[in-house]
């Protein structure tokens, strides 16, 4: 499933945020943070994880993504990774590649299974051509270029790319959650019972059905969820 999720930063946040990265000297080569197959197509900066700058930038994406209801109920986190802050420019890109199955976590200070991927754009549409994040399925190919502040979610396991960015920069960041529930396919009928089960709750209230389905959806996740 893939998921857009809007305004997951407000404008001022994303201000905030821009102001830190546009003046920041922590800028590295990003190949270093790529598997071994990966850092021969990967094409970018990526501030330095081991920077004062990033200590403060790192939080507040965290924080928005743990604040995020729709995130919560399509990904059902278990473990959020600290993110990466990316900057595509001058025809920087990142070819086809799938995201490392288990990362290093060093807040929790062990690995985890990485079953949910992230961006989380942070410049304008406007403020650069190309950059478009390639994502495949086995419904095809999905072109996706969002407002900075906007968020897309997509399983960790699909074939995807950044195309190169032919003028100005593209700033973004990405990560990775472990879910309760590894499956997509499962993720994906939890979140659509638990959406509609919001919209018959405002349409009807907590009638003696809705709840008998709210509790089909907890005892659904309680089968599938790993603790
Ligand atoms: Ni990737």
């Amino acid at each position: 499933m893939m998921l857009h999720i809007p305004e997951i930063l407000t404008k001022q946040q994303v201000a905030e945020l821009r102001q830190q990265l546009d003046t920041s000297q922590a800028w590295i080569q990003g190949q270093q943070s790529a598997g071994f197959q990966a850092q021969k197509i990967k094409n970018n900066l990526q501030i330095d994880p081991n920077s004062i700058a990033y200590q403060s930038l790192a939080p507040r994406i965290i924080q928005a993504l743990n604040n995020n209801i729709l995130l919560k109920s399509a990904a059902l986190p278990r473990h959020i990774l600290s993110p990466l802050f990316n900057c595509y420019q001058d025809a920087g890109h990142y070819g086809n590649h799938v995201d490392n199955a288990v990362q290093y976590s060093n807040s929790i200070g062990q690995i985890i299974r990485t079953d949910v991927s992230i961006t989380v754009f942070l410049s304008e549409p406007d403020e650069y051509e190309g950059g478009e994040l390639i994502v495949e399925d086995n419904y095809g190919c999905h072109e996706v270029k969002l407002d900075a502040g906007d968020a897309i979610v997509y399983p960790a396991t699909s074939l995807h790319r950044v195309e190169p960015v032919t003028r100005g920069q593209r700033i973004a960041a990405c990560t990775w959650i472990q879910s309760m529930v590894k499956d997509d396919w499962q993720r994906s009928m939890l979140f659509n019972l638990d959406m509609n089960l919001i919209k018959l709750r405002q349409h009807i209230g907590d009638t003696e059905e809705v709840v008998a389905l709210t509790s089909h959806y907890h005892n659904l996740l309680r089968q599938w969820a790993e603790l």
